[in-house]
């Protein structure tokens, strides 16, 4: 895994989790305060797999383009000029072996940043895998919407003192894109908001090949009424 603009490695340590067997990290970083933190927490007994590597790096003067399976930027391209965005894009798919992901706050100017990659990257050939389920122009953006996604979070008590908060949970909303080097098989659909549930049927919003659609699930279509009852914002979705 490379984590470019790692801060204390957050996504290597996310990764980890999800991904006990990773082999090798490096995680590159411009500030060195975040290096220290980040090494801090590693010793801390956080469960990982390897010691990652660590490197001071700026990412817009050039870093070594080394292969590496799972390449991430977690709310680091928003923090580029725009000058240096797709330099530095362009490096980190020139660092990817297999898949490229990039995250940023589910707001519209982080949506704005994910599709600009998004743009970036279907201009180099390269796979979208998710969330997108197509490499037309997106949707969302045509119709001055902004595709995003919501993962609840727990908070701790210090974590509500820190962000003076009351609520023990926060949602916290994102975009991403993940894009391959080879063509799997990517989602259909997008459901693209919380799904509508009433009695008897249910609304789906989709984002699709054809553009944004709501299908109407209806308790006579058994098993596809199953399957929506459990789906959720984010899930894809067989048309
Ligand atoms: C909002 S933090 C995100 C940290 C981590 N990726 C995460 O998702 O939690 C943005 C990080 O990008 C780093 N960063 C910004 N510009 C950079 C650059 N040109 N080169 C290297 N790191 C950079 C910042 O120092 C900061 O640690």
């Amino acid at each position: 895994m490379l984590d470019l603009g790692a801060g204390p490695g957050t996504s290597f340590l996310a990764a980890n989790e999800i991904f006990p067997d990773i082999q090798k990290a490096t995680l590159l970083e411009s500030d060195q305060r975040w290096l220290d933190l980040g090494r801090k927490l590693a010793s801390a007994g956080l469960r990982r797999s390897v010691d990652p590597q660590w490197s001071r790096t700026d990412l817009r003067s050039g870093f070594p383009a080394q292969p590496h399976d799972l390449v991430v930027m977690s709310y680091v391209l928003g923090e580029l000029s725009a000058a240096d965005f797709d330099n530095t894009l362009r490096q980190a798919w020139n660092s990817t072996r297999e898949f490229l992901v990039i995250i940023e706050p589910g707001t519209p100017p982080g949506f704005g940043v994910v599709n600009r990659a998004r743009s970036f990257l279907i201009s180099t050939r390269a796979h979208l895998l998710a969330p997108c389920p197509h490499c037309n122009e997106c949707p969302m953006a045509a119709a001055g919407d902004w595709c995003h996604f919501s993962q609840r979070v727990q908070r701790t008590a210090e974590h509500r003192q820190i962000k003076g908060g009351s609520l023990g949970y926060e949602d916290e909303k994102f975009s991403y894109l993940i894009a391959s080097r080879s063509a799997l098989a990517a989602a259909k659909a997008r459901i693209v908001r919380h799904p509508r549930k009433h009695t008897g049927f249910l609304h789906l919003n989709l984002c699709t090949p054809a553009g944004l659609e709501t299908r109407t699930v209806t308790k006579s279509q058994k098993p596809a009424y199953k399957l929506a009852r459990q789906a959720e914002w984010g899930d894809s979705w067989d048309l």
